[in-house]
């Protein structure tokens, strides 16, 4: 189902913010995307709440800690229902190794479905010149980005976050099996705001992103729900992407 793919991230201020977009968007979106912001600011409220009104919820909290530390974490965020989370990639093999077998464990332990297991592989804050001039690592970033993508593979996670300009050489390199997240995106009619590579949410699933992350283009439009439709309106014109 299209609802499936499309992740709505909370990045709100308040409690009735969540509480109001949950309740508008819970029928278009499938998984609301929490933060570190808001968790660290209601932690488990916000994921009951998204439960009780049955949606998926997107733990998107970056882990990346020793391998015995991620592999705990990752324990608990099964336990406590989330349907997707998300590691660095460059905490390395061990440590996403040890996230995938913390989840499974857990999942196995409750008997629910394991979530999808996300790598980051480059934040998108980190250009070029941090590499030349910070880190003193000598490649390019978006090889080197391809290069975690591998690594995140290799260790069992089940794809990773991209921007949609990136999606069609992930698949073809890393396989169409390999799950693509995308934000950066944007409707046609929306602000860019501070995002650089952006795409509509109709390109970015035609290129074969698995699921797009909608954030200010609904969260801070005057109608949440009209801009949403007016999303869906835009995916179905392109029938296309409903095919994937
Ligand atoms: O409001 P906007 O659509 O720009 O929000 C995009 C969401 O996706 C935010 O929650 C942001 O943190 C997240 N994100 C991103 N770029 C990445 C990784 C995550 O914009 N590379």
């Amino acid at each position: 189902m299209l609802k499936d793919k499309i992740v709505l991230a909370l990045d709100v201020e308040t409690m009735d913010e969540v509480k109001m977009l949950v309740d508008k968007l819970a029928p278009y979106s499938g998984i609301f995307k929490v933060g570190l912001q808001l968790f660290c600011g209601f932690g488990l409220e916000i994921v009951r709440y998204i439960q009780s009104k049955n949606a998926g919820f997107f733990l998107d909290v970056k882990l990346h800690d020793i391998p015995n530390t991620v592999r705990k974490a990752s324990e608990n965020i099964v336990l406590n229902g989330a349907s997707f989370f998300n590691v660095h990639t460059t905490g390395g093999l061990q440590m996403m190794k040890a996230a995938r077998q913390g989840a499974d464990d857990a999942a196995d332990k409750i008997s629910a479905k394991r979530p999808v297991i996300l790598g980051v592989t480059m934040l998108t804050s980190i250009a070029q010149n941090v590499f030349d001039d910070e880190f003193k690592i000598n490649k390019n970033v978006s090889d080197f980005a391809l290069e975690l993508a591998y690594l995140a593979k290799e260790a069992g996670l089940d794809g990773v976050v991209a921007s949609a300009v990136e999606v069609e050489r992930i698949k073809r390199e890393l396989g169409a099996d390999f799950k693509v997240l995308c934000p950066g995106i944007r409707p046609k009619y929306a602000l860019i705001n501070d995002q650089k590579r952006v795409a509509t949410p109709s390109e970015a699933l035609n290129r074969g992103a698995d699921y797009i992350v909608l954030g200010r283009a609904v969260t801070k439009a005057d109608d949440p729900t009209d801009a949403m439709k007016k999303i869906y309106e835009e995916i179905r014109e392109n029938e296309k992407c409903i095919q994937h």
